[in-house]
């Protein structure tokens, strides 16, 4: 059975070889798949006290096919390989016409010849570093390499499905304009909108007509998605395994063009869901501080599975995986940049230098990776070994997620309690506080995550007081509990949660008058 992504009974669940999965993942950086002796000296060696059992990793347009038509699959095959020498699954990247908006990743003979590949134009008609996604031969010939590269996959791993998805491209959007002012656009633009458009939107006239004000971003996020739909399915109809995009999100100072105009931010998702069918989610790259409102964001209507190919690097990470499983059922988690975690010549702002981070808009506290490793590996060791009991409750409403924003803590609702968290105060050095919790019966709960303090309430206008049954510290292997101090008298009466390492508790409660 090919890896899938279905809806079932309102929850997203990824199927690789017939199970369930979610991804402990960590994207490497940009450059490193492109030297199989560089991953194994300087990824894997890395990336094995991670605890991931996923890696994602880009494949480049220029380096499958150099010359127009001749293709060079020696890189995908032995970075197959050697996932498989060590054990993950691997999330491919599709780094083709576009990569951050731009289109530095194309073969050479797609550059040199910018008039068949043509640019989309600034407003002043200076061309730009992107091909335009009304470039129909570009888009064609994007597609048929990605055609390429799938039915290769299928036949070097289309048993052992090591890759387990592809996103199509990365971060698409036009970055420096709202639009793309080429001759072509401008006739497009003025044109009434397409038929999916008016069916979706229940609009007509033209694009200005239809989205007045927003019209540039709705008109490139129409193209850019039809053009990744031509990409994305010439390699699905040989190979249909999930194919996702990524999202820059927006982000101050919020007008398209400072952001990638036309990329799948969740303002113009339903563009993108009524043009890009074969597309199966919108994953979300999120580097800003308000982690918890955009997961939020983007799961809005339960339409759009949490999926994270691109998260921050500093020690929050730690943190926010526990919140994104427990709270919105994610479905991958992945720091950027792991082989710096635990790479121990790596310095704390390791990776890429400021004026990128200034470039991509990216704050450089998102980039501090000090003691990120140590703190991410204890998480997803912890996570991947209930991730039995995860897979379990997702989605019946019993598992819920919890992070420490501007309060001092929070009150989570249960059937027969209420209970109250107190975060621990944020520590120069230490994870943010926030945590999962899984209601096992009405009386038994148990809690996993970092830095936070607990107590149990009858539920509000019960006169009944609660008390402890018993409470063990403890941990996972392979699904089965495994107790450590069962906590009693000053541990529990005072002070009972769990401290700034990775944990977790299990809980019996009772009811007395
Ligand atoms: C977002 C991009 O999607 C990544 O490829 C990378 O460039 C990071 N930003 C920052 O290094």
């Amino acid at each position: 059975m090919l890896p899938q992504l279905i809806k079932e009974n309102g929850v997203f669940n990824l199927y690789v070889d017939g199970k369930p999965y979610i991804a402990l993942a960590g994207e490497i950086h940009n450059s490193s798949s492109s030297d199989l002796d560089y991953m194994k000296q300087k990824v894997w060696p890395n990336l094995r006290g991670l605890h991931l059992n996923t890696v994602i990793l880009p494949v480049y347009w220029e380096l499958l096919e150099p010359k127009e038509g001749e293709f060079d699959f020696h890189i995908v095959d032995g970075i197959i390989e050697q996932a498989r020498e060590e054990n993950v699954r691997l999330v491919l990247l599709w780094f083709g016409l576009w990569k951050n908006g731009k289109s530095t990743y194309v073969p050479s003979w797609v550059k040199k010849d910018y008039k068949t590949y043509f640019r989309a134009s600034y407003r002043n008609k200076e061309t730009s570093d992107t091909i335009s996604p009304l470039c129909e031969k570009a888009v064609n010939a994007d597609a048929s390499a990605f055609r390429q590269l799938m039915s290769h996959l299928k036949k070097i791993d289309g048993d052992q499905h090591t890759v387990i998805m592809v996103q199509v491209e990365n971060e698409v959007g036009f970055l420096g304009s709202d639009r793309d002012y080429s001759d072509i656009a401008n006739c497009e633009f003025n044109l009434p909108i397409p038929s999916e458009v008016k069916a979706a939107y229940e609009r007509s006239g033209t694009w200005k007509e239809a989205f007045a004000g927003e019209a540039p971003e709705y008109f490139m996020a129409y193209h850019y998605a039809r053009a990744v739909e031509r990409i994305a399915k010439a390699g699905s109809d040989v190979y249909p395994i999930p194919m996702f995009v990524n999202a820059w999100l927006e982000q101050h100072p919020w007008n398209p063009g400072s952001y990638p105009s036309g990329g799948p931010i969740a303002k113009v998702m339903k563009m993108w869901k009524a043009v890009a069918p074969t597309i199966c989610l919108y994953a979300l790259d999120i580097y800003l501080s308000n982690f918890a409102e955009i997961c939020e964001e983007y799961t809005a209507g339960n339409d759009n599975p949490l999926f994270i190919p691109e998260a921050r690097r500093d020690i929050v990470s730690a943190t926010n995986v526990f919140y994104a499983i427990g709270k919105h059922d994610a479905l991958c988690f992945a720091p950027f940049g792991v082989e710096d975690f635990l790479d121990p010549s790596a310095d704390v702002g390791a990776g890429v230098d400021l004026s990128i981070l200034m470039a991509l808009n990216i704050d450089s506290s998102g980039f501090n990776i000090k003691g990120t490793g140590t703190y991410l590996a204890r998480s997803y060791e912890l996570i991947g070994n209930m991730m039995g009991i995860i897979q379990k409750y997702r989605g019946t409403g019993k598992m819920t997620g919890f992070l420490q924003d501007q309060d001092r803590g929070c009150i989570l609702s249960f059937s027969n309690y209420d209970l109250k968290i107190s975060y621990t105060h944020r520590q120069e050095g230490k994870p943010i506080s926030g945590g999962l919790v899984i209601e096992l019966s009405r009386d038994k709960f148990i809690l996993a995550g970092i830095g936070f303090n607990i107590e149990f309430l009858p539920k509000s206008g019960e006169s009944s007081k609660v008390g402890y049954i018993r409470v063990e510290e403890g941990t996972f292997v392979h699904d089965k509990w495994i107790r450590g101090r069962v906590l009693n008298g000053d541990e529990a009466s005072y002070r009972l949660g769990i401290g700034s390492n990775p944990g977790a508790i299990c809980v019996e409660m009772y009811k007395y008058e």
